[in-house]
């Protein structure tokens, strides 16, 4: 079984977190945020959903800002990682969940093989995003601000691209 961990600050990654798992009860046997994970806790496992949102100006969530140094501890060699984010396209148009990339670049410079990576920005409107490689997101993208009422259907395309793309050793 996989673990999914993320990062928040006001709690709204929280709930897309718990409907991440609903979509992949074979796959997710534990949700935590980051806050409370320490760094043994990826050594047991093969496949781990990690994500959150972007605050301040593209930046990660505090909690993800505490942890991160400790991904240098971690080899993510021979684990699969599928990332997801939260933003706002109105508010934050210049720098819509950029942050994911900031998790993105490490977890490969760590090793990581990374699914469900080429997401089509189409139907989002903003004016950059640091996440977009190839004219493609790099993880599932949900707008709760704006766009609630899409987040069920994004999640369950993005799901289908993890269960098509999961290695069989990381179901392990
Ligand atoms: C002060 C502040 C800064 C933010 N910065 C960004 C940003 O740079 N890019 C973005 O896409 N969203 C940004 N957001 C929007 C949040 O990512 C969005 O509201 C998200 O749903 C919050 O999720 P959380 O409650 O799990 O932290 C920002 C929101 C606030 C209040």
């Amino acid at each position: 079984m996989g673990k999914l961990f993320y990062g928040t600050q006001t709690g709204y990654t929280a709930v897309v977190a718990e409907k991440i798992q609903a979509a992949l009860p074979d796959l997710i046997g534990e949700v935590k945020c980051i806050q409370f994970v320490k760094a043994e806790e990826f050594s047991d496992c093969q496949f781990f959903v990690l994500g959150g949102s972007t605050w301040g100006d593209g930046e990660l969530t505090d909690d993800w800002v505490d942890f991160f140094p400790q991904l240098d501890k971690i080899d993510f060699n021979g684990k699969t990682v599928a990332l997801f984010a939260l933003g706002d396209q109105a508010s934050y148009s210049y720098n819509f969940v950029s942050a994911m990339k900031l998790l993105y670049d490490k977890l490969k410079e760590r090793g990581a093989n990374i699914i469900a990576d080429r997401i089509p920005t189409t139907g989002f409107e903003y004016d950059h995003s640091e996440s977009v490689v190839d004219g493609h997101f790099v993880g599932l993208t949900i707008d709760e601000m704006n766009e609630p009422e899409l987040t069920d259907s994004r999640i369950e395309q993005w799901v289908s691209l993890v269960k098509a793309q999961l290695p069989a050793p990381a179901l392990a």
